[in-house]
């Protein structure tokens, strides 16, 4: 029989992404709702080690729902991939009265929380939140679906200046190991080319395939790139080669950088964080631990946390056969 949860601390850590602070509004709501005593701590495992910690209440986190960031901050913790930095945090734990934690973030948040988990058998309940969507065991990551909306917009307005102008733009979005973003959000600002980690296409593809869209009438062109891209360029260098090659194209590069990893959270990611809230603190309370929360055909799953991380979050490939038809 499993102790009763009366205290959960909730942090967000790694990168940030809208909708994290949906995802602890929700986590402090349900446990006021199941008088559970909640604790924010700041600035992921860098505050567990610091005593970084705020009681909170369903009033802690009105007016949340719509902001991006995280309240509770973030950060990327050297000290808790240590030993000694982990068992102060679970000194402070102990000393709090904490019985369970939500970790908000990406796969090195889980990763922290699985070996924490192993050394103290401290219960653990993850929610995926990252632009990035990289992770196994969920159809949706917190904070993609915005950060899709928010790349795609800017990649309009860069359409706006490219066609006046007939220009060929290399936009680099994010997405360290995986194309997610750059290949829905190429389709859906109807980009002519999208390079992406999984199938690097190569420059000689790439010249090819300008030179078509060049040839069918098209003045201007936008190409994007995934930041993890393998083609051994990154947007700049991709510059100086088509510009030395001297084949009459205009070239300007954009990248959009941070900028995706904020504004306000999509009606989608608001949703999503709200269920995964919900189901991680019911989780807890019913004794379940080292499982991320997840959403799989619109039905909120739990997957253990090994498993997410070991797992690859794979590509549909059938967007890229829909963007290679779109861009005839
Ligand atoms: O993991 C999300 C992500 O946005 C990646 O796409 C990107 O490579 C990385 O974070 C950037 O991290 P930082 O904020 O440390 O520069």
């Amino acid at each position: 029989m499993s102790k009763k949860i009366k205290k959960i601390a909730v942090l967000t850590s790694g990168g940030d992404s809208p909708g994290m602070n949906a995802a602890v509004r929700s986590v402090v709501r349900t446990c006021a709702y199941h008088n559970i005593e909640c604790l924010g701590v700041y600035r992921g495992y860098e505050g567990l080690i610091d005593s970084d910690f705020e009681p909170m209440n369903a009033r802690s986190v009105r007016d949340i729902i719509n902001r991006g960031g995280t309240i509770l901050k973030s950060a990327r913790s050297k000290r808790f991939m240590t030993p000694e930095g982990r068992k102060v945090a679970h000194d402070n734990l102990v000393r709090e009265g904490v019985d369970a934690m939500v970790l908000i973030g990406g796969d090195g948040t889980f990763t922290g929380g699985l070996v924490f988990n192993r050394e103290y058998d401290f219960p653990v309940m993850g929610i995926p939140g990252t632009i990035d969507n990289d992770i196994a065991g969920t159809d949706f990551t917190l904070g993609y679906d915005t950060a899709l909306n928010t790349a795609v917009e800017a990649i309009d307005k860069i359409r706006d200046t490219a066609s006046s102008h007939n220009r060929l733009f290399f936009i680099e979005v994010m997405g360290r190991d995986v194309g997610h973003i750059a290949l829905n959000a190429g389709i859906g600002a109807g980009a002519e080319q999208i390079m992406i980690p999984e199938e690097s296409i190569g420059i000689e593809r790439l010249l090819e395939s300008l030179e078509r869209s060049r040839k069918s009438g098209k003045l201007s062109s936008i190409v994007i790139v995934a930041e993890g891209d393998k083609t051994g360029k990154n947007v700049f260098e991709l510059k100086d080669y088509i510009d030395d090659l001297d084949q009459g194209y205009d070239v300007r590069v954009m990248v959009l950088g941070h900028m995706q990893r904020g504004g306000s959270p999509t009606c989608f990611d608001r949703v999503l964080a709200s269920r995964m809230g919900v189901k991680a603190v019911e989780s807890l309370m019913e004794g379940k631990s080292n499982f991320m929360v997840g959403t799989v055909h619109d039905k909120m799953t739990l997957c253990p946390i090994d498993e997410a991380l070991k797992g690859e979050s794979k590509i549909n490939k059938e967007l890229i056969r829909v963007s290679e038809i779109m861009t005839t």
